[in-house]
């Protein structure tokens, strides 16, 4: 069966007191939609709905990407009036599951059982029994269990307040049906909307089968009102995800402080001191050790590099056994070859370092490309900016920068040249030259201070 997926998006989200629609706020550095938008991208054979009202233009520009049919739901009247504004793209052959765009951890798996129970005669429904049931629509079974109905918080009866199985409002229901049903909808209920939970009742009066399923985890169905509930929530996921690298080998010195936002991958015996943080795709070989305060992103670093506290790493591809930091920052492009060291206060940017070479400290190397067993001095800088191009800087293999030199580029320094501390370097040096680029040292004999002048 094919299925229609509908992203509910268009509520205030009131409680976040914030000038940014809530489904955009992010977890683990990702707008809650986007979320919701990943996993209903991965189910196959279906078509994204999503509808949006508060905000809408804000939350439908961020969520370009995922293709989705938008559904504009000016002034909401409830979930069943979401849909409703939805039903008309939604294909009479199908099913359509409900998602929310404020509920971001639903997991792929859990949808997928949903969807491998759907018929044209079954409605599957997505609860789960919580020890405090407050908040949520009850499910409502007869004496046989078959579900009968869901009555809202708000308009339940003490008996049925006493229910502990609850509505996550997640739901999978063919089109045939739906489209029905979401017509008869009326909103004669305390809170005036029209409750899409109220097809329940017309689908167990027509003797349509309503089987419910229940997901693994709490979390994948807890949603997000308030920014306590989005921290608690982003704490769960972290929790998760820190447990998952130890698992796959890597020692994490407290797990309670790393923050994953993206996908680490972790090779054996990697070990991750305190107060990380990964963003977008990291990937860590075997026995990479990184110290405290390190932030990476989007970067791949192979077997046997040790990373010390305070570096920063993005868009970058380090080699084996490198030694980078503490305090070093390596900015995107840049590329180290095997058993490179780039030590404290040194930046790179566009930058291709050889096997074995090393800028230690304070320096500035950036659209560069160096070959390998370079010493590269302390203070030295590449001049790659002209204050209106960019430009380039190539050093061969075994070339010796001396302390405090300016690289101004284009320029070339081949293999096997030294430069002499202090200079300023403006033309190519040769293969296994020797480059002065300073003035001349002069010494003059008893020489005089200046004294103070008398006023
Ligand atoms: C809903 C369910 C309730 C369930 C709970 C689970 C109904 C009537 N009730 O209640 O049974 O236990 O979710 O969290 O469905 N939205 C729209 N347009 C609207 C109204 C809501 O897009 O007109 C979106 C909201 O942005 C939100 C989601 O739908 O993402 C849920 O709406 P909300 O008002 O929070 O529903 P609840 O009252 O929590
Ligand atoms: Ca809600």
């Amino acid at each position: 069966m094919t299925q229609d997926i509908v992203v509910l998006a268009a509520g205030k989200g009131s409680r976040m007191k914030s000038s940014l629609p809530k489904v955009l706020h992010r977890l683990a550095n990702e707008p809650m939609v986007h979320r919701v938008l990943n996993v209903a991208s991965c189910l196959s054979d279906s078509k994204l709905h999503l509808v949006v009202g508060h905000q809408g233009e804000v939350v439908e520009q961020s969520c370009q990407k995922f293709n989705a049919n938008i559904v504009w739901q000016h002034n909401p009247q409830g979930t069943g009036d979401a849909l409703r504004r939805a039903s008309s793209s939604l294909n009479d052959n199908g099913a359509t599951l409900t998602l929310y765009g404020d509920v971001p951890l639903i997991r792929k798996e859990t949808l997928e059982r949903m969807i491998s129970l759907s018929s044209f005669n079954t409605l599957v429904l997505l609860t789960i029994v919580l020890d405090d049931p407050s908040g949520y629509g009850r499910i409502v079974r007869d004496e046989l269990g078959r579900v009968i109905a869901i009555v809202e918080q708000k308009d339940a009866n003490d008996d049925e307040l006493a229910i502990n199985e609850v509505n996550t409002g997640i739901l999978l229901a063919p089109n045939a049906h739906l489209k029905r049903w979401l017509n008869a909808l009326t909103n004669e209920n305390v809170q005036n909307e029209y409750y899409l939970t109220d097809i329940i009742e017309m689908a167990a009066k027509e003797g349509v089968e309503i089987v419910t399923v229940s997901p693994e985890f709490e979390w994948e169905v807890s949603g997000v009102n308030d920014r306590v509930q989005l921290a608690a929530l982003e704490r769960v996921w972290q929790c998760r995800q820190s447990e998952a690298v130890m698992r796959n080998g890597a020692t994490l010195m407290d797990p309670s402080r790393i923050d994953i936002r993206g996908s680490l991958s972790t090779g054996q015996d990697c070990v991750i001191d305190v107060n990380c943080v990964f963003d977008g795709d990291v990937d860590l070989g075997k026995g990479v050790h990184i110290g405290p305060n390190c932030i990476l992103k989007n970067c791949s670093i192979a077997d046997g590099t040790v990373i010390k506290a305070n570096t920063m790493i993005e868009d970058s591809v380090v080699g084996e056994c490198c030694e980078i930091g503490p305090f070093a920052r390596l900015r995107p492009g840049t590329k180290l070859a095997k058993k490179a060291k780039i030590g404290n206060f040194v930046e790179t940017k566009k930058t291709v370092i050889g096997e074995g070479s090393k800028v230690n400290h304070l320096s500035y190397i950036g659209d560069a490309c160096l070959g390998s067993a370079v010493n590269v001095g302390a203070g030295t800088i590449t001049c790659n900016y002209d204050g209106v191009n960019k430009s380039e800087t190539l050093i061969g293999d075994n070339v010796f920068v001396g302390s405090n030199t300016s690289i101004v580029a284009p320029i070339e320094v081949q293999s096997g040249a030294t430069i002499a501390a202090g200079s300023t370097i403006t033309k190519t040096i040769k293969a296994d030259q020797l480059a002065f680029g300073r003035a001349k040292q002069m010494n003059k004999d008893g020489w005089k201070r200046p004294t103070k002048r008398e006023k």
